[in-house]
């Protein structure tokens, strides 16, 4: 059997689809280490370990002596880092955790990882790939008259969280200029998809409309993001695994930016047509909250460079993205009441919006 590729946070959001869509794509077996916070789905990844090419371990990737044995005992080829704390909203009311899990979090992991690596024989060492599953956010906001930004700009990370993966993001680099680690980053724009928790704009609104609850817009709701949907992100870190160059970072972008009135809008229509209410339309649920304190106006990222080395290309658009998006949160309702149901979504809900009522 060939070697597994080593997935950290692979019961989250992304870690689950991109682990899912590997399975479909290749014969290359993956192990995979989750902490189980509040956003690890249990059974993002239910029957896939069943299939025999994925062990689920249960752990931190904090924990050293955990990320020796499995990386001893599996001896991958390649790491892909998604464990992470990833609301922004959370990292603004406990910016700690964000620095224990994203910051020390990822340099613990790197470091065991360096010692893997150096006692890889030396035919094994070149193709070695650590990936670093970062975010647009750590460039900051874009100026509306800004073209979209490439891989050259400095970061200017305005949120904890943002702040917490790109310190991340320059112990990484660190590792490659320092050790010759072959290390890769790549920052992608917002993603939507299924399995997303419902803290996250897209799922929260459909959850929340479909119980004909408020749909809460921070501010005025005109800040731009770029969105992606989750598929072709997970695309797009394959082709970096596999044909990018070490020492690189790479942007992920699809080009598609939208207003969160434009997103909200196209979701209220997409559930009018598909899952109607009794009168109206869901627009009418949209009210206007208090904003995000540091809310940045706009992200808007430049794949040239992935997609002119590389080969990628987006399937979704944003349209067809948000279509199937809908349709998946429709068709598994008790996936999100398995999470909305619960105390800690609870208590989140309370935390975050009703200090936000106007
Ligand atoms: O850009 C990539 C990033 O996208 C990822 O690195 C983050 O992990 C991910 O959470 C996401 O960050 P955002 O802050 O852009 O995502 P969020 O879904 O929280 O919010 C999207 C936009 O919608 C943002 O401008 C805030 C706004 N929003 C969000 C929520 C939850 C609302 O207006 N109301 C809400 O209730």
């Amino acid at each position: 059997m060939e070697p597994a590729i080593f997935v950290t946070g692979g019961a989250g959001f992304i870690g689950s689809n991109f682990i899912q869509t590997w399975l479909e794509e290749s014969q290359v077996p993956v192990i995979t280490v989750d902490k189980g916070t509040y956003a690890a789905g249990s059974n993002n990844l239910a029957g896939l370990a069943a299939a025999g090419r994925l062990r689920f371990v249960a752990g931190d990737i904090a924990d050293r002596g955990l990320m020796r044995e499995l990386l001893g005992e599996h001896r991958p080829a390649a790491v892909i880092n998604f464990a992470a704390e990833t609301h922004v909203d959370r990292s603004i009311l406990f910016p700690e955790e964000f620095v224990q899990a994203n910051v020390m979090g990822t340099f613990n992991l790197l470091d065991e990882v360096r010692q893997y690596w150096k006692g890889l024989p030396s035919a094994d060492k070149d193709g070695f790939r650590f990936l670093q599953v970062s975010t647009d956010e750590v460039y900051g906001s874009l100026p509306l008259d800004e073209p979209p930004c490439g891989e050259s700009k400095v970061p200017a990370p305005n949120s904890p969280y943002a702040a917490s993966k790109a310190a991340a993001d320059q112990f990484v680099r660190a590792f490659n200029q320092t050790y010759g680690l072959p290390t890769q980053i790549a920052r992608c724009c917002n993603n939507y998809g299924p399995y997303q928790h419902p803290e996250k704009l897209i799922p929260l609104m459909i959850h929340k409309a479909l119980r004909e609850e408020p749909l809460p817009i921070y501010g005025d709701g005109k800040q731009i993001r770029d969105w992606l949907y989750v598929s072709d992100h997970c695309a797009a870190l394959r082709s970096v695994i596999e044909w990018g160059r070490a020492g690189e970072l790479y942007n992920i972008s699809a080009r598609a930016e939208r207003t969160n009135m434009e997103v909200v809008s196209a979701i209220c229509a997409l559930l009018d047509e598909m899952y109607p209410r009794k009168s109206g339309s869901y627009r009418e649920l949209i009210a206007h909250v208090a904003d995000r304190p540091g809310h940045d106006r706009r992200y808007a990222l430049d794949s040239s460079k992935l997609e002119g080395e590389l080969g990628w290309r987006a399937e979704e658009s944003f349209e067809s993205g948000l279509e199937k998006t809908v349709r998946w949160y429709l068709t598994n309702i008790e996936w999100v009441a398995a999470v909305a149901d619960g105390g800690a979504y609870r208590d989140w809900m309370a935390v975050n919006y009703e200090r936000r009522s106007r």
